[in-house]
């Protein structure tokens, strides 16, 4: 198979970098298939960006009491707001 220059954003929520290792893992193997792939901890992602990502993949842990990793708690509160659009997420795969 052949997935040259295919975008592929690679997002990661991680307390002990277990789910990171995970998400690098994954952006080095995308890389041997030649994806153009990102990697990066949830918060260090600018959400405007959200609604032009059409291929994402997230690994994220629970922590605490089954709560999200400090690195992704922006991200996550983002996406519980009530007044997002019901299809902002609509061309995401
Ligand atoms: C203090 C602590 C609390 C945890 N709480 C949960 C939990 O509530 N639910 C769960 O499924 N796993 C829980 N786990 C297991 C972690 O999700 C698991 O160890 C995971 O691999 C950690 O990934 P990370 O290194 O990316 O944070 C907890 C682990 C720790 C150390």
């Amino acid at each position: 198979m052949n997935f040259e220059n295919a975008k592929i954003s690679i997002f990661y929520g991680s307390q002990t970098g277990n789910a990171q290792d995970l998400a690098e893992r994954m952006w080095r193997e995308s890389k041997r298939f030649y994806f153009q792939s990102s990697v990066k901890a949830l918060d260090d992602y600018n959400v405007a960006e959200i609604v032009d990502e059409r291929c994402a993949l997230f690994v994220c842990s629970t922590t605490g009491q089954g709560e999200e990793p400090d690195n992704m708690k922006m991200f996550w509160k983002f996406l519980l707001k009530k007044n997002l659009p019901g299809d902002l997420l609509h061309n995401l795969k």
